[in-house]
């Protein structure tokens, strides 16, 4: 069996805060008819040049076409080799490596008539906890609107969030002081996520003032400025809960390893590039000891569905786990989305070979856009993933 031809198409779909991401969606076709897809997610992070979609359609084929798709492990060196990884969480490379390794998934599980777990392993699990994000607030007057989403998305069976941290730490602790007041036990903040946007000490300053509010806190994310891998050993070395980081390439995870920077790898196919380097970083994770957590970009459910198989697959899950994209946006590209059951992310029927997904061909049409061009957005909106012009 063969490679015979790729499609990518764009989709630009707004989340609920109004925010617009760009999707690629990805279809891999067979010499024997079998289509696989895939999903390079949100391209509508830093940094702020787009691939133009014709030109990397025909640089993709010209990897692909013509080769064995049971072959991931060598289409994903040529991949690498073209898209290299680089030290950054947001290189486009691995968005790409990713949407294409999963379309592989999908195919090469089609073809056998069993579902991408059975690929990847099977699973150990058929739900996954997760979290709902709560997104940073950059000024006070934001703490009513993210308490409301606490209040609806708890009527839907979130119990748990993650909070985004960091800019105004004032904020921060109004809206966990409401939380731990109007809500009780009844809500659990999982994470502080500061995205890297500060020095590993003034991430401690705000932890302090902020873990007096903790509810249910399980761990602190990105707790240091990006590649700081002493910074992330200093901060661990001084807090009592678990850190996290999200690997984004090899190097990257030997550099934390080799520090003993992190208690938890948060892994996400996206920022990894694909299945099988989200696999090889898990691996990683549990020859060391260290704990995983299942991290998002906010993908629609082709992505979310191989995470979801992936997460299926994954040893050591121990904490709560990242992807509800497809409950952020207001709509997808598929027939049959992804469900979430009582704040947990449920895989798809194992009796559905592939991914067991399917796209629909009328929504693709309703959200496609020309390419990922970008709009007029500032660097602080793409940062907090927001709509809204800054408030000073
Ligand atoms: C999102 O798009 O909401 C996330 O990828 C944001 C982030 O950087 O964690
Ligand atoms: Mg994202």
């Amino acid at each position: 069996m063969k490679i015979s031809d790729l499609t990518l198409t764009v989709v630009g779909i707004p989340r609920h805060t109004g925010f617009i991401n760009k999707h690629i969606i990805v279809q891999i076709y067979s010499d024997e008819g079998v289509i696989g897809i895939g999903e390079m997610s949100d391209f509508s992070h830093l940094p702020r040049y787009a691939p133009d979609i014709k030109d990397l359609t025909n640089v993709i084929k010209s990897i692909i076409v013509g080769q064995n798709p049971f072959d991931i492990i060598k289409i994903n060196q040529e991949l690498t080799s073209n898209f290299p990884e680089a030290m950054y969480y947001y290189e486009k490379g691995s968005f790409i490596r990713n949407g294409i390794d999963t379309a592989l998934y999908d195919l090469c599980a089609k073809t056998l008539g069993v579902s991408v777990s059975e690929l990847l392993g099977g699973r150990v699990r058929d739900k996954l906890k997760v979290c709902y994000p709560i997104f940073r607030m950059r000024s006070i007057d934001e703490v009513q609107e993210n308490i409301d989403v606490v209040q609806k998305r708890f009527e839907q069976g979130f119990d748990t969030f993650r909070l985004y941290v960091g800019k105004n730490v004032d904020a921060d602790e109004m809206f966990l002081e409401r939380v731990k007041k109007e809500f009780g036990n009844k809500v659990k903040i999982k994470s502080f996520d500061f995205s890297h946007l500060l020095s590993w000490k003034s991430t401690l300053q705000a932890v302090k003032r902020l873990s007096q509010y903790d509810v249910g806190l399980e761990m602190i994310e990105s707790p240091a400025l990006a590649n700081d891998f002493e910074g992330l050993y200093h901060f661990r070395m001084r807090t009592d809960y678990p850190v996290s980081e999200h690997v984004w390439s090899m190097r990257q995870q030997y550099e934390m390893l080799k520090q003993d920077s992190v208690d938890i790898f948060n892994i996400s196919p996206i920022f990894i590039g694909g299945l099988t380097a989200a696999k090889r970083a898990a691996a990683v994770a549990e020859v060391s000891s260290k704990s995983v957590i299942l991290g998002t970009t906010q993908e629609l459910s082709i992505g979310t569905a191989s995470m979801a198989h992936l997460g299926g697959s994954f040893a050591h899950l121990d904490y709560t786990s990242d992807p509800t994209g497809p409950e952020l946006y207001v709509g997808d590209v598929v027939k049959n989305r992804i469900q979430y059951k009582n704040g947990y992310l449920h895989l798809p029927d194992a009796s559905i070979p592939g991914l067991g997904i399917e796209l629909d061909q009328q929504l693709i049409e309703k959200y496609r856009v020309e390419d990922l061009s970008w709009g007029d957005v500032t660097v602080h909106q793409l940062q907090d993933r927001t709509a809204e012009t800054i408030k000073s």
